[in-house]
């Protein structure tokens, strides 16, 4: 039988009904762009209060869509980690009241291992052993995967995501919200040398991630060394792209270089990566240089399950197989910390 999967950990409301086989029946997003565009950023209060105007019509639409009722569901999953505490806890008590309504179990799905599974989710034969790399607005992370629910933590970022960056380097720019589509268009028109910003930590042994450094030297390139001000910044749309380029160029070296690495560390033949930087064109595209020229194997989510889905709670048949169900007293868990 069916699962419906919720998902509200950021700024996209969204619910899928998956069938058993993980097969897609149907589903439905709410994005919150246009609310959070002015602000240039995800504002936690806002998106809080659109998840709870949106949540019952998107689950409402994706039943729908799915031409099920509440009674053929099995089960009812929900994204309860990492995320903004209030976009996590409308999902979560979401999830609980109807498990409670319709009397069905519920299990809990990680976020981030979600978008990991988008990967499989995509591929006909399994993915696993391989290094996953994460790449979203709020998470740079690598893993090691024996399996869908078995991931070793192996580093991350220390400040800014990648996401983070390019939506910083979007905003300074006066470019569009969310930044990395805006900066990545611009950035096929731009010059990947005019400038040489910082590849921090990219020689670093360890699994670790910065874009804060380089998120100032792109502040820096546009209005001068310690300055602030991007009131008085008038830019030609050739030097923007050629910013773009070059910020897109050490954001996506650094990428494939340590998830290069780490792939023939730890000796596994297969790269998979998610979250919403994925959809990136560049990234793509060197991840898929490095595969042929190294001779391992990647699968990127598709761009469509790269960005917030329900879709990729399609995780939550793994644990149902294993019979691993929450109870109702199931707490969100933020997970403001590294390692998740
Ligand atoms: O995974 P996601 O939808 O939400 C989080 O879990 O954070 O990722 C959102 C992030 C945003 O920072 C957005 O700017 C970035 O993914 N993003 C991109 C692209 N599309 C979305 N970054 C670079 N290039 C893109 N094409
Ligand atoms: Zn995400």
């Amino acid at each position: 039988m069916p699962i419906l999967t919720i998902e509200s950990t950021c700024d996209e409301t969204a619910a899928a009904v998956i069938a058993a086989n993980g097969s897609v029946l149907g589903d439905a997003i709410a994005t919150q762009e246009t609310l959070h565009e002015q602000f240039r950023g995800v504002v936690p209060e806002v998106a809080a209060r659109a998840h709870v105007e949106r949540i019952l019509p998107v689950i409402d639409t994706a039943i729908r869509r799915a031409s099920v009722t509440p009674n053929d569901l099995d089960a009812i999953a929900v994204a309860d980690r990492p995320g903004l505490a209030g976009s996590l806890l409308v999902g979560v008590v979401a999830a609980k009241t109807l498990s409670v309504a319709w009397n069905k179990p519920l299990v809990t799905v990680n976020h981030l291992h979600a978008h990991l599974y988008a990967c499989q989710l995509s591929s006909e034969s399994t993915v696993y052993p391989c290094i996953g790399l994460v790449v979203s607005g709020g998470h740079t992370s690598l893993y090691l995967c024996h399996g869908p629910l078995e991931l070793k933590y192996l580093g991350g970022t220390i400040d800014d995501a990648a996401g983070e960056a390019f939506d910083k380097v979007a905003a300074m720019l006066q470019l569009d919200f969310p930044g990395g589509p805006a900066v990545s268009k611009l950035a096929a028109t731009g010059n990947r040398k005019a400038h040489s910003f910082p590849r921090s930590l990219i020689h670093d042994p360890k699994d670790d991630f910065s874009f804060s450094g380089l998120k100032t030297a792109v502040r820096y390139a546009i209005v001068g060394p310690g300055q602030q001000d991007f009131s008085k910044v008038s830019l030609s749309p050739q030097v923007k792209a050629d910013l773009c380029a070059s910020f897109e160029a050490a954001v996506v070296d650094v990428l494939v270089s340590k998830a290069e690495r780490a792939v023939k560390r730890h000796q596994v033949k297969r790269l998979i990566v998610g979250g919403g930087v994925a959809a990136n064109r560049y990234l793509r595209e060197m991840l898929t240089k490095s595969a042929n020229t190294n001779d391992y194997q990647i699968v990127i989510a598709p761009p469509e399950w790269c960005t917030d889905n329900a879709v990729m709670g399609a995780l939550a048949l793994e644990k149902i197989a294993r019979g691993e169900f929450a109870s109702l007293d199931l707490d969100i868990t933020p997970g403001l910390q590294r390692g998740f």
